[in-house]
Order: structure tokens, then C-alpha cells, then sequence
């Protein structure tokens, strides 16, 4: 058994590697002026499991073909079995036709990832619960959210001052999971609108009653737009203190800036996606799901 781990994310792939007790190797990757990428496996994986960790990262569909370019060479050069460790799923969020005229870009991915050759695929807080289960190949859906409740509870003592809250409809799963790990606590639940052809984010309304410090649960940060608008919207009801906590912190465009320059306290996101320099700001702390997605195999 052998890692081959992202040389984009060297803090998670050497946190995997090393609760999993196994060999890494990093593959040799070359891109070209034409952005055409090569892609060379140099450890020895004849008749082994290798795991592969992929990070997703922008420009995603180059990530997606390395992710493909790395699946073929491990299995050509011999690799009994290739597990691959995504931790976040590209497209997630385009689960069906928003509009007429569209189509489902999840859709195609899945099939890609299912003709690259992978025997299992790993996954972290899937946008939506049901994406494992539209794979034809076993898919493992790993959670964010032990990590999450650990630090909501180092946050606030005091189960009566927590109140957890999901910046949309689609996030309800999500809190009623970290409400039972933290063994029932008050919740918030904020209604959001999207235009779909701008993007534009608006709160359309907030139920429930604020108590103590307000913890903001999401999968994705992408523009940071949904975290703000709630983050408005808690303090204009009168929060005193709010956190966020993000599974996977894309963090695009402005979304650095929007958020230390927002009312949080702090944010939270994994080293699902890596955090490049350049996007890192001073109210983020980045938590690690090594152990997690390593447990998974153990
Ligand atoms: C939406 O349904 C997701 O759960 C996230 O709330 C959303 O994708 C975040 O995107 P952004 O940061 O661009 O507002």
C-alpha cells in the first residue's frame, strides 16, 4: 500500500500518510505552455492499493483531468487498486437543471469519474446527501462535522448559549447532524434566495430565536457571499458573537477579503481544499480532516 499524495495539499497528504502508516510519493507533474499537462508516477506501484489524493482546486477542470491523467498512469504502470481521496467533489452543486435550457454538469462528472478506473472513491460533506449513491462504484462520504462540534464546544462552554445555524434550506441535514452531536442545542435556520443568472444572494428570512454565540454551518465558501449575508442577518436580530464553520473553503474571487472585513469572530474551513497563501487571511483557521479520512481505512 501506497499514498500518492498532492503535492497542492502537502499538509493533508502527509497527515494521511502518516495515521495510515504508509509509504507517500508525489507524482512528477509537468504542465506545458499550451496548459496541456503530463502527468509521471515515480514510486513502484506494481500489484499495489494505492491510494491518491486529489485535491479539487481552481481552475477546476484542469484538477479534474490531472485527477484522470494520474488514475491512467497508476493503472498502466500496474496498481492492483486505485483509491481515490476526493475531498471535494467538483460540480456538487449542480445536482439538477436550475433553468430550462441547462443541463446537469454533475451528471457527466460522475460518469467521468467512474470511467477513470478507480475501484472507490472518498468524498467529504458532499453537497448533497445522495451523491454517493450516484455512483456506480462504492463511494465513502466522510463528515466534517465531528471536527466542527469539537470546536463549537472548546468555543462555548455552555450547551444553553450555542446556536447553530444553516445560512440556507439546503444546510438542514447538515444542523440536525451537529445537533446531535452536540446533543441538542438551539437553532437558527435562514431562508436565501439566489438569482440564478447574476448570483446575487439575498436573505429572504430567519427562523428562529438567537441565543448565546451563533456557529454558521456550511459545506462550500466559495464568493463568501451566503456566509456574509448571514452573518448580517444574525447581527441585525441582535447576535453578539458569530462564528463560521466551512467544510470546504474555495474562497474565490473577493471572498478573503469579504469575510475579514465581515463580523465574524473567526472562520473555519478544512484542508479539504487547500488554502494558498494569497487567500489565507488573519480571522481563518484551517482544521485538518487527515485523521478522519485516514480512520476511514483503518
Ligand atoms: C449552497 O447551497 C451551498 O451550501 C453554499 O452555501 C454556497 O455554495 C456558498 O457559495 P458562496 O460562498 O458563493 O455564497
Amino acid at each position: 500500500m501506497l499514498l500518492i499524495g498532492d503535492s497542492q495539499n502537502k499538509g493533508l497528504s502527509e497527515g494521511i500518510a502518516k495515521v495510515l502508516s504508509v509509504p507517500l510519493s508525489y507524482p512528477e507533474i509537468t504542465v506545458f505552455p499550451d496548459s496541456e499537462q503530463r502527468v509521471r508516477i515515480e514510486a513502484e506501484v506494481s500489484g499495489k492499493t494505492v491510494y491518491l489524493l486529489k485535491s479539487i482546486v481552481p481552475p477546476v477542470d484542469s484538477s479534474v483531468m490531472q485527477l484522470s491523467f494520474l488514475v491512467d498512469a497508476l493503472i498502466k504502470n500496474g496498481a492492483n487498486r486505485v483509491i481515490g481521496i476526493i475531498p471535494y467533489m467538483p460540480y456538487m452543486r449542480a445536482d439538477h437543471m436550475f433553468r430550462i435550457g441547462e443541463g446537469v454538469p454533475l451528471e457527466v462528472v460522475i460518469d467521468l469519474f467512474q470511467d477513470m478506473g478507480m475501484s472507490q472513491i472518498v468524498i467529504v460533506d458532499p453537497h448533497s446527501i445522495k451523491i454517493p449513491e450516484l455512483f456506480s462504484i462504492p463511494v465513502h462520504n466522510i463528515s466534517a462535522l465531528p471536527l466542527f462540534a469539537k470546536k463549537i464546544k472548546e468555543l462555548e462552554k455552555d450547551k444553553n448559549n450555542i446556536t447553530i445555524v444553516s445560512p440556507d434550506m439546503g444546510g438542514l441535514r447538515r444542523l440536525q447532524q451537529l445537533d446531535e452531536l452536540l446533543g441538542g442545542v438551539n437553532q437558527v435556520i435562514i431562508n436565501k434566495d439566489r438569482d440564478y443568472s447574476s448570483g446575487e444572494i439575498s436573505v429572504a428570512a430567519l427562523k428562529g430565536k438567537i441565543q448565546g454565540t451563533c456557529f454558521i454551518i456550511d459545506d462550500i465558501i466559495s464568493t463568501g457571499k451566503t456566509i456574509v449575508q448571514a452573518i448580517d442577518a444574525l447581527k441585525k436580530e441582535g447576535a453578539k458573537q458569530v462564528y463560521v464553520l466551512g467544510t470546504h473553503g474555495v474562497l474565490s474571487g473577493d471572498a478573503p477579503t469579504l469575510l475579514q472585513e465581515s463580523k465574524a469572530e473567526n472562520v473555519f474551513v478544512t484542508d479539504s481544499v487547500p488554502v494558498s497563501s494569497k487567500k489565507n487571511f488573519p480571522k481563518l483557521e484551517i482544521l485538518s480532516i487527515a485523521s478522519l479520512i485516514a480512520s476511514e481505512f483503518k
